[in-house]
C-alpha cells in the first residue's frame, strides 16, 4: 500500500503547530468529512479522510472478485494498490493506482463492502501504519472511526461528532442525490443502521469515542456552528498550554 500523493495545505496564522493532529470520529453522516475538510482549509492543516482509504480497498476487492473475509487476498491487496488524494477546487480526489475513483467509492454497495473489509485486520495493520506516516509528517485533521482512539492516541485535539440516525441518513440521502447517485431514502437508513451496529459492534478498532474526546452532537447544529465549536476548544486548549 502507496500514499503518492495528498493534498498538502500550507501553514498560516491559525496553525495549531506542525505536529498537531486532530482526530475527528463518528459514525456515518456525522458530519466529520465536511467539518474535517473546513477545519484543515482555516487552520492550514492536511486533511485526510481514513474512510475514503478503505472504500478504495472495497471496491478494488470489488472489483478483483476479492471475497470481503478473504484475508490472504485482501493482505496482497493491500499490499499491491496505490492510493492517492488531490485537491480539485473545494473537493477532494480520490485515486486507485492512478484511476479516479472518487464517485465509485461513494456507491452505496461499495460502503457497505468498505464496513465489512473495514473489520479484517490485516486491512486495518496496513491502513493504520499508513494514516500514522502521514499524520507524523505533518499537522493533519484525521476523519475516521478509530482515529483518536488507535490510529492517533495521543493527539493533542479529540472530537466525536453525533447525530440522531434520522438526521444522519437525511444527510447521506441528500448528499447522494446530489451527486447523481440513485437511491431510496428508506434504503440509506437501513444502510446506515446496519453500518453503525457492524462498526461498532466489531472486535478490532469499534467505533467509539476516545475516554479524552470532545463529544458534539451535531443534530441541531449547523456546519459553521459545528466549526465555532471546534475552533472555540481548540483555541481554549492552546491558550491554556504553559
Ligand atoms: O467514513 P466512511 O463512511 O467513508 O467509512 C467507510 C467505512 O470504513 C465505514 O463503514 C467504517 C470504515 N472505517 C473504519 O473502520 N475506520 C476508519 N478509520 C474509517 C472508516
Amino acid at each position: 500500500m502507496r500514499i503518492a500523493e495528498y493534498g498538502i495545505k500550507f501553514m498560516h496564522e491559525h496553525d495549531t503547530g506542525k505536529d498537531d493532529i486532530i482526530t475527528i470520529d463518528g459514525p456515518v453522516g456525522s458530519g466529520k468529512s465536511t467539518i474535517g475538510r473546513l477545519l484543515a482549509d482555516r487552520r492550514g492543516l492536511i486533511y485526510l479522510d481514513t474512510g475514503a482509504m478503505y472504500r478504495v480497498v472495497a471496491l478494488e476487492a470489488h472489483n478483483r472478485g476479492i471475497e470481503p473475509d478473504d484475508e490472504k487476498a485482501l493482505q496482497a491487496l493491500c499490499a499491491d494498490i496505490e492510493i492517492s488524494f488531490a485537491h480539485d477546487n473545494d473537493r477532494q480526489r480520490v485515486y486507485s493506482c492512478g484511476n479516479d475513483v472518487t464517485d465509485a467509492i461513494r456507491q452505496p454497495e461499495i460502503s457497505m463492502l468498505a464496513s465489512r473489509v473495514s473489520a479484517v485486520k490485516v486491512v486495518r495493520q496496513a491502513l493504520v501504519q499508513m494514516q500514522r506516516k502521514i499524520g507524523h509528517e505533518a499537522g493533519s485533521v484525521i476523519d475516521g472511526r478509530d482515529a483518536g482512539t488507535v490510529i492517533f492516541p495521543r493527539a493533542r485535539f479529540k472530537f466525536y461528532l453525533d447525530a440522531t440516525v434520522e438526521t444522519r441518513a437525511r444527510r447521506r440521502y441528500k448528499e447522494l442525490v446530489e451527486k447523481n447517485i440513485e437511491v431510496s431514502y428508506k434504503d440509506i437508513f437501513q444502510d446506515i443502521r446496519k453500518r453503525d451496529s457492524d462498526d461498532s459492534s466489531r472486535d478490532i478498532a469499534p467505533l467509539k469515542p476516545a475516554d479524552d474526546a470532545v463529544i458534539i452532537d451535531t443534530t441541531m447544529m449547523t456546519i459553521e456552528d459545528v466549526l465555532e465549536k471546534i475552533s472555540q476548544e481548540i483555541d481554549t486548549a492552546t491558550a491554556s498550554l504553559p
